[in-house]
């Protein structure tokens, strides 16, 4: 297993939208086991998509369990993850292994149900509240192109430097 380098913004390759994994086989799995040990190596992170090391396919990684306050279904990979029903929505700070130097408050839906396939191709459905939710939608927006930075409800007014405060999302 390797940690594997970070893309950080400007990289326009984080921009590019990615393309759904067609193939769960070996070479996939070895690939899931060094993106989980480059979440690991990151810094408080929660989550992490596959475009964050340059690999532009429909992968992500969530994991809350490190959280105490936040409900979560523990280790997850989602692959060709799809949200079939959003409801509420909820303002939260969020941070980024890609934009390591500002957190930004985000509105995010409050409860999701989502729909992603493991690393041997198996599809299973979750329903997902609160922070998990939350983390979920951060990194699949990573797979439509999209950061934080994007979304953040006022870059003027709420984008700030990260401080010692641990942001509640990655
Ligand atoms: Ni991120």
């Amino acid at each position: 297993m390797a940690v594997l380098p970070v893309l950080t913004y400007p990289d326009p390759r984080l921009k590019r939208v990615a393309e759904p994994v067609e193939r769960f086989d070996d070479e996939l799995r070895a690939f899931v086991a060094d993106l989980e040990c480059t979440m690991e190596a990151g810094p408080a992170a929660v989550g992490i998509a596959a475009p964050q090391v340059g690999r532009l396919q429909r992968l992500i990684l969530v994991d809350v369990s490190s959280r105490p306050r936040a409900a979560g279904h523990g280790r997850l990979v989602l692959i060709n993850p799809e949200i079939t029903a959003w409801e509420g929505h909820v303002v939260g700070r969020e941070g980024c292994l890609s934009v390591p130097d500002y957190t930004g408050n985000v509105i995010r839906a409050e409860r999701i149900r989502l729909a992603a396939r493991d690393a041997h191709g198996v599809l299973t459905e979750y329903a997902m509240e609160g922070f998990e939710a939350r983390v979920v939608q951060h990194e699949i927006d990573h797979l439509d192109g999209l950061l934080f930075l994007d979304r953040v409800v006022s870059r003027r007014a709420d984008l700030r430097p990260r401080g010692g405060r641990s942001p509640a999302g990655r």
